[in-house]
């Protein structure tokens, strides 16, 4: 009876006439990659059937309120109407021709999408996926320095083909296979989990339960005010920025280590450094302001190029900014994206320097479906109702919202350890106890998460240890949605501490 009421939705989804559940799953038995039985996420699995915009209807009619967006993908909302109408229209037009004809469709979405980047990121490549836009970002990088060596960081996801499945660095994504060539993982500068960070660290709305060991006034904060217009409707956000010349000493402390491990891992000499600008699969994890500014100079004297993987921040997803390298005002020599540039559609690129590019031109790079006719009229929509249902600013408004109330909660559960992100790419991360901050176990993660989704929602888990919740919903989410999901999340931590 106490059980959080779902928002109103005026969608009706049609009625569901499909296959029966046991025979899904037992073709997903017989026939599909074994790996998927692993991973059905939930002890009772989801049999979805329909979506529209945040929701998400199973077989059996249930609605439930999408916070993870088919893994920070759906950017825009489930069958968005403008994105399903460039999709049917295009459909009926040309579907496929390969670039090796001149269409308009890629021209026009890559004069778009290059109107988006600073220079000199400007030449396009076009791919189908994530992974694949980061193993020929690797390529690029190897070819145009003339080195080989790569560091990512631990706790990282870049992609699970054999090439970038070297640059991953998280234990369930790797096989005991010669992937890692090349590849060298520093220690994450995560100011939440790491054994260096404090109270000012992150650009985020809500900041770690951990003291600052900075001198007093060091991390200082000046607080402005903005003025957003966005179709006629002005808000007035406040954003707090630190002071450029204070000196983070957690940042100090993990610039330290990158260069311990440029001292003992890597030749003098090396090809890239691949960052997100905040971890997804990792769970959030912010670096403290700063360090990629220092880190980005660091690795260029070393000859290497600097790579942000934005398949997952990319987009407007961080509210503050269209990509999420610019929260940490840097330009990198290359971006990769994928995810949320298509709402769902399979789609990838790479963006870099005329430069670079050039070095790639010794032999062809033939894709025969990168840059197809139907994936470049759907991202083009993206970009287009982006702009037109302002979603970047609804992701900072509520992402906003969202994370400063569950801060509250918090401030009230000694099990949850971290509130993090920035817009609406959010981890909770969940710990046996504030003090230990020791990761929460497995068991005690799925028991929370099925009773979350057994009252409505889905959310997804990630971290090195599958300790952190994330939230990474279609960005047109609402207050109202919000509020309801906090309801449902107070609830699952209250059942679960009344279990125990
Ligand atoms: C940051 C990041 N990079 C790359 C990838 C790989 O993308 P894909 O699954 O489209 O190959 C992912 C996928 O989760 C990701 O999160």
């Amino acid at each position: 009876a106490d059980l959080p009421e779902l928002p109103p939705c005026n969608f009706k989804p049609d009625e569901y006439k499909g296959m029966s559940k046991g025979q899904m799953m037992e073709i997903r038995r017989q026939n599909c990659n074994p790996v998927t039985m692993k991973i059905t996420y939930y002890k009772k699995p989801m049999f979805i059937h329909q979506g529209h915009m945040q929701w998400l209807w199973d077989v059996d009619g249930r609605r439930y309120l999408d916070l993870f967006a088919g893994v920070a993908t759906v950017s825009l909302g489930h069958c968005h109407p403008k994105v399903t109408a460039a999709a049917q229209k295009q459909l009926k037009t040309l579907w496929h021709t390969t670039n090796i004809y001149v269409h308009p469709t890629l021209h026009e979405y890559c004069e778009k999408l290059a109107s988006y980047l600073p220079d000199p990121l400007k030449v396009i490549y076009l791919t189908n996926s994530g992974s694949e836009a980061n193993d020929l970002a690797m390529l690029m990088a190897r070819l145009h320095t003339g080195n080989f060596d790569i560091i990512t960081f631990r706790g990282s996801y870049h992609g699970g083909t054999q090439q970038t499945m070297g640059l991953t660095s998280n234990m369930p994504y790797k096989y005991p296979i010669a992937t890692s060539s090349g590849c060298t993982h520093t220690m994450c500068p995560d100011v939440f989990r790491g054994p260096w960070g404090g109270s000012h660290c992150r650009d985020s709305p809500v900041q770690t339960i951990r003291d600052c060991s900075c001198a007093q006034g060091c991390c200082k904060a000046i607080n402005i005010a903005f003025i957003h217009t966005n179709l006629c409707i002005i808000t007035v956000t406040k954003i707090i920025f630190f002071d450029p010349t204070g000196h983070c000493m957690a940042s100090e402390q993990y610039i330290g280590q990158l260069k311990e491990t440029f001292a003992t891992s890597v030749p003098s000499r090396i090809a890239g450094f691949f960052a997100e600008p905040i971890q997804g699969m990792g769970g959030a994890v912010q670096y403290p302001k700063n360090y990629l500014k220092e880190a980005y100079k660091l690795v260029r004297e070393r000859g290497g190029i600097c790579i942000a993987d934005e398949v997952q921040t990319g987009f407007g997803r961080t509210g503050s900014h269209f990509w999420g390298f610019q929260g940490h005002e840097v330009i990198p020599d290359m971006v990769t994206m994928a995810k949320g540039i298509g709402n769902g559609f399979p789609i990838g690129a790479v963006v870099t320097t005329p430069e670079i590019a050039a070095s790639f031109g010794k032999a062809y790079h033939f894709n025969t479906f990168g840059g197809s006719p139907i994936a470049c009229a759907v991202a083009s929509s993206v970009l287009d109702t982006i702009k037109e249902d302002g979603i970047q600013q609804n992701s900072h408004n509520v992402g906003t919202y969202l994370l400063t109330e569950l801060a509250k909660l918090r401030d009230q559960h000694e099990i949850i350890g971290d509130v993090r992100g920035k817009g609406l790419q959010i981890g909770v991360e969940m710990v046996t106890d504030k003090v230990s901050r020791s990761p929460l176990s497995p068991e005690a993660m799925s028991e929370i998460f099925e009773d979350i989704k057994d009252m409505g929602v889905l959310i997804g888990k990630g971290g090195v240890y599958g300790q952190t919740f994330r939230i990474q919903p279609p960005m047109c989410i609402t207050k109202e949605d919000v509020d309801f999901f906090l309801a449902v999340f107070n609830k699952a931590i209250n059942n679960y501490v009344d279990r125990k």
